[in-house]
């Protein structure tokens, strides 16, 4: 029997999230429209099956077929970001650093990692977070003058604190993150380092981002966001000593039987980023960003750390209009474009009001959006904030984004 003659209820709001997403302008840089390929393999029947360990070693019966397409998952991710192992069993990026962490630490030791209001994650020491539970997090920051990790406050901040760990990756970053040096820091200070490059890991399977594997021990990321992949994480990294610590920590240490419909999945997504195709795609989403950042700043916005390299940036818009990032969420989402609030760095508004928003280009250069759409969107952003309070205005705006995305229709059929 079909969804809809199974549970109808669940059926229409698949549908409607679906008309969602082709209507909407969609600006969450943490998303993508996968292709029905990944959609095609994460709805498969490999979701049956039960598959606890590894390929070969595994605890149930009949994982011949699963042990394929988890060996193959395995081989296309080292051969894309040069990795000599990895593990793609983390059933997200949360799990992937908290799998790494284990590995890289005992309880109360203490981490540097990125402000969460300068552009770090949630996993990166957030007090509510097991990250900021288990272990003694010390925060580094991006300088007042610039916006950008100030990697000399690092090095010194490094050397007085003697951490452990130095993780490096964020969330809402929108420059080249030098990993290089990041990496020699952590060295000279005594430090192990792991970078979490979930938000980057397109640009990185690319090559439009320095990759992190030739300087870090531990290299989490997630599978969706940039690289387009399912919802799932990934963990990469060149020793063998490691690996075998890693794959123990991530089961049975945290988790039990592997989602075998979102690793094959995670294969297809692999395959995909080792096209030709996919380079295109990401340069295009670099472009775009760049081409919306530089337009809505000609637009007099303070877009934070002057610009991007990569495929997304925040604005403050508290500072250019004295609105929240909240209120411009919700003003943008009126007009068909979809985004998020985000602090900026040394925010003084609170974590749900904030003074930024975070817009990234992943989902619509999917679609094919161009440079000149970019300039269009801007357009749309910067008339609508600042009518805000005109409904009338803001309905014709909507109309305009609905025949923005008719342009470039997604899942159509
Ligand atoms: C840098 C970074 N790491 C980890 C995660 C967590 O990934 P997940 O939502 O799959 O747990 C995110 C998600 O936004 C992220 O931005």
């Amino acid at each position: 029997m079909s969804l809809r003659q199974v549970d109808e209820e669940i059926d229409v709001i698949i549908k409607k999230e679906l008309k969602r997403q082709q209507d909407n302008l969609e600006l969450v840089a943490s998303e993508n429209y996968v292709s029905k390929a990944v959609l095609e393999a994460q709805g498969s029947v490999l979701t049956n099956k039960y598959a606890e360990g590894y390929p070969r070693r595994r605890y149930y019966g009949g994982c011949e077929h699963v042990d394929a397409a988890e060996t193959l998952a395995i081989e296309r991710a080292k051969k894309l970001f040069g990795a000599a192992y990895a593990n793609v069993q983390p059933h997200s990026g949360s799990s992937a650093n908290m799998a790494a962490y284990r590995v890289l630490l005992r309880p109360e030791d203490k981490v540097m990692g990125m402000a969460l209001d300068h552009g770090g994650h949630l996993t990166h020491g957030h007090p509510l977070s097991f990250s900021g539970i288990d272990y003694r997090f010390v925060p580094y920051h991006v300088s007042r003058d610039t916006e950008m990790i100030d990697y000399d406050e690092l090095r010194k901040l490094a050397l007085s604190q003697r951490p452990r760990l130095i993780v490096a990756g964020a969330s809402s970053y929108s420059r080249e993150i030098d990993f290089r040096r990041i990496g020699e820091i952590a060295r000279e200070s005594g430090a192990l380092f792991m970078v979490d490059m979930a938000h980057i890991a397109g640009l990185v399977a690319a090559g439009l981002h320095q990759n992190p594997l030739p300087y870090a021990d531990i290299v989490t990321s997630t599978t969706h966001k940039t690289l387009r992949g399912p919802r799932g994480g990934l963990i990469l990294t060149n020793s063998s000593d490691l690996i075998a610590k890693i794959n123990r920590i991530v089961f049975p240490g945290l988790q039990g039987g592997p989602l075998m419909h979102v690793i094959a999945a995670k294969a297809v997504c692999f395959k995909e980023a080792l096209s030709d195709g996919f380079r295109d795609y990401q340069r295009q989403v670099v472009n775009n960003a760049r081409a919306l950042s530089v337009a809505l700043a000609a637009l007099g916005y303070h877009v934070v750390a002057g610009g991007t390299d990569t495929h997304l940036f925040t604005v403050n818009v508290k500072k250019t209009l004295g609105i929240t990032g909240s209120k411009a969420e919700e003003v943008l989402d009126a007009v068909g474009i979809t985004c998020n609030k985000n602090a900026v760095p040394f925010d003084d508004e609170k974590p749900l009001h904030t003074s930024g928003i975070r817009l990234g280009t992943p989902a619509v250069t999917t679609r094919g959006f161009k440079e000149d759409d970019m300039k269009e969107i801007a357009r749309i952003i910067d008339l609508a904030l600042k009518r805000r309070d005109d409904e009338d205005f803001l309905r014709q705006l909507r109309a305009e984004t609905l025949k923005l995305s008719a342009k470039y229709p997604i899942y159509e059929d």
